[in-house]
């Protein structure tokens, strides 16, 4: 078993509660993660930017990519690498899962 099988999933909420483009913060294993609905996918990403310390939480989305509120820069919500300047590094990526109705973040 890796390392990472032994760490908890967190619960977000009921799917239903969760609607196309909403956005909620949870903490996984003490680090903020942002998770995201997006054309009826849920993504989960750290919620720091990489270019400074700035929550990514309530940046636009759209083209599958958070914008950074800060200084503008872009994130691929699938893949959390950097689109755009200033962020250069990508903001490490989580799993999403839904059971039963229900929404869950894990490490990957
Ligand atoms: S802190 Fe996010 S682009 Fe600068």
């Amino acid at each position: 078993m890796s390392p990472t099988e032994n760490l908890q999933r967190v619960r977000v909420g009921p799917a239903a509660d969760f609607p196309e483009g909403h956005q909620a913060a949870v903490e996984v294993d003490g680090v903020g993660v942002l998770v995201v609905c997006y054309e009826g996918q849920f993504y989960a990403l750290r919620n720091n930017c990489s270019h400074q310390d700035y929550p990514l939480l309530g940046g636009e989305v759209n083209m599958g990519r958070i914008t950074c509120q800060k200084h503008g820069a872009k994130f691929e919500l699938a893949t959390g690498k950097a689109k755009t300047l200033p962020a250069v590094k990508p903001v490490k990526l989580y799993r999403t899962e839904v059971e039963d109705g229900v929404v869950y973040v894990a490490p990957l």
